[in-house]
């Protein structure tokens, strides 16, 4: 069963003006270390940080929470499988919020897809409960 869907829409430039103004203050509130190593190594790095930060806010309303102030960011990171598919995990704060949604005898899975067309990044987020045990 869906327990939550989110989606959103980041604009790269945004981004890119909030790292030339706050630096590593803003990476590192908000960006764990796998998704600054992949951004930083890339030559879009503003597009790479805009589709983590809008999985972010998209896995907030996954969960139901939206984004509220002193929420911890790094508490959804985004990393990539070696097909380069994104992986959302959790922990803290939005694992305790995903653990409570979930209902008894199942556990949840999150998907995550991104995509970006310069100046936009977009995430959907969907939060699946299956019965524990279940295969993939
Ligand atoms: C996956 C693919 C369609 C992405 O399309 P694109 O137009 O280049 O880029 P988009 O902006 O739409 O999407 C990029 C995002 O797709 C996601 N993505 C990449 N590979 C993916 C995959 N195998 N499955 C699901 N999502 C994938 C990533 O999140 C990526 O952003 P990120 O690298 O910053 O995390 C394209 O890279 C592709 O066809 N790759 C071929 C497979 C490949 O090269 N595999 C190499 C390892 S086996």
């Amino acid at each position: 069963m869906i327990l939550g869907i989110g989606t959103d829409l980041a604009n790269i430039e945004r981004i890119q003006g909030t790292l030339d103004r706050f630096g590593d203050r803003f990476r590192n509130r908000v960006f764990t270390e796998i998704e600054q190593a992949k951004a930083e190594r890339r030559a879009d790095t503003a597009g790479t940080y805009a589709k983590r930060w809008a999985a972010k806010e998209a896995c907030s309303k996954a969960l139901g929470t939206g984004l509220r102030m002193g929420i911890a960011w790094k508490d959804m990171a985004v990393s990539n499988l070696h097909t380069g598919q994104p992986v959302m995990a959790v922990t803290g704060w939005a694992r305790d919020r995903l653990d409570e949604m979930t209902p008894e005898g199942h556990e949840a899975i999150i998907h995550v897809t991104l995509t970006d067309d310069h100046p936009w990044a977009q995430a959907f987020v969907v939060i699946e409960a299956r019965p524990a045990g279940q295969p993939d």
